[in-house]
């Protein structure tokens, strides 16, 4: 590339994103088919228009950007997700946003254009699952990976059901489903913020995705009996929580023994009042590992321990699935070439789910990852960051991979 992009310029379009959906806290409330996400969408139809790429929505609602090339004949497609979890960081999907627009300013300033190649912009719908509990749900749905109907029933924390947000924000629930735009591409390549360290530890800005660690989460359902903190003798108990304690701690053992990661992110008493013993609590919890069947080890392990455990504390526990996303490893013939074409930037795994693991095995050519430095290795939290000077490195590293898949 002999162009580049100043920091400056980076900081500005940035600025423009970073109020939307920011809580007092500094930590992002940004769920689908909300105000946060659709101001997001809004800003994205903006900069498509600044630069003259037609925007298309497929029923899903994933948003693509498109850089016709004169005779294309399929398409590179690059972008991520605007939404976040409860409280999450700036960078974690908006990041892969904000530098595709910036790459394609920075291939026009060189005087490259896409001749056989469409290069996309995405942003795809719920890649959290913060809001209706599937994470990547516009990536599952538009490559086909979850039945429509399934997903039109999913509420929310409200009751409120994905068709019914999508009414309310002017989106048609009965076009939900497959779409051209995923099930037929050249490439697909996300830039993402690192969600860990391993950049720093390697002194690089940028690095590649060699995979995805499987993972997966299940919603465990203690029941009890409801009755007076004061009046009720400890013996006469029937208290969920206790179950619900024991099993949180299990899970970090399980996971502990396992060499994996387990974490109860969020739970729900019912009724949940300070001076009651709760009837039942709702509690999610969230498996990952290097390989499945350690993943499933670690399930087996809670199962068993709790369930012998409900039966001392005369309560009931039951665990269903809402999600598994199975191990991810990208092409490593375009890992390499992307590699090669970024001087040999390091090639790291991550923990972390990404809708690039569920078009991955539908991209002809491959599907891969860029990370950006992340300095406090901190991630779905605020303190998760990323330098100026390294958002315009990876800036960098994504206009010349799209120059390479589109030449
Ligand atoms: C999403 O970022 C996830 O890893 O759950
Ligand atoms: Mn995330
Ligand atoms: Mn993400």
């Amino acid at each position: 590339m002999r162009g580049s992009v100043e920091e400056d310029e980076f900081r500005r379009l940035w600025d423009e994103l970073i109020p939307i959906g920011r809580a007092e806290s500094g930590g992002y409330e940004r769920y689908s088919w909300t105000g946060a996400e659709l101001a997001c969408r809004e800003w994205f139809r903006e900069q498509a228009d600044r630069r003259g790429l037609k925007v298309t929505e497929d029923g899903n609602g994933n948003l693509a950007a498109w850089w016709a090339a004169p005779q294309a004949v399929d398409h590179v497609l690059t972008g991520s997700h605007f939404d976040s979890v409860p409280g999450g960081g700036a960078f974690d999907g908006p990041l892969g946003i904000a530098s595709a627009f910036l790459a394609v300013d920075l291939l026009r300033r060189d005087g490259y254009e896409p001749r056989n190649r469409s290069i996309g912009i995405a942003a795809f719908v719920e890649e959290e699952g913060a809001r209706f509990g599937v994470p990547c749900l516009g990536t599952r749905l538009a490559t086909g990976a979850l039945d429509p109907d399934a997903a039109r029933a999913l509420t929310d924390r409200d009751g409120t059901t994905l068709a019914a947000a999508m009414t309310e924000a002017g989106a048609d629930p009965a076009a939900l489903g497959p779409d051209r735009t995923l099930q037929d591409l050249a490439c697909f390549v996300e830039l993402h913020i690192e969600q860990g360290r391993a950049l720093d530890d390697q002194d690089a800005p940028v690095g590649v995705a060699t995979g995805i660690w499987p993972h997966g989460r299940w919603r465990m359902r203690f029941s009890g009996a409801g009755d007076h903190a004061g009046t009720t003798l400890l013996a006469d108990r029937r208290d969920p929580m206790l179950t619900f304690a024991f099993a949180v701690l299990a899970a970090r053992k399980e996971a502990r023994l396992a060499g994996a990661h387990a974490t109860v992110g969020r739970v729900e008493v019912h009724p949940g009042a300070t001076n009651a013993v709760p009837d039942s609590v709702d509690a999610w919890l969230d498996v990952r590992a290097a390989d499945e069947a350690t993943v499933n080890l670690v399930l087996e392990g809670v199962e068993s321990k709790v369930r012998e455990r409900a039966g001392r504390d005369g309560t009931g526990f039951e665990i269903a699935v809402e999600s598994f996303s199975g191990a991810v490893e990208f092409d490593p013939d375009l890992r390499e070439r992307l590699r090669d074409v970024l001087g040999g930037v390091p090639a790291i795994p991550t923990a972390a789910g990404h809708d690039a693991g569920i078009i991955n095995g539908h991209a002809r050519h491959g599907t891969a990852m860029l990370f950006v430095r992340n300095p406090t290795g901190v991630s779905h939290a605020p303190r998760e960051h990323a330098s100026d000077a390294d958002c315009v490195a990876g800036v960098t590293a994504l206009a010349a991979v799209l120059k390479e898949l589109t030449s």
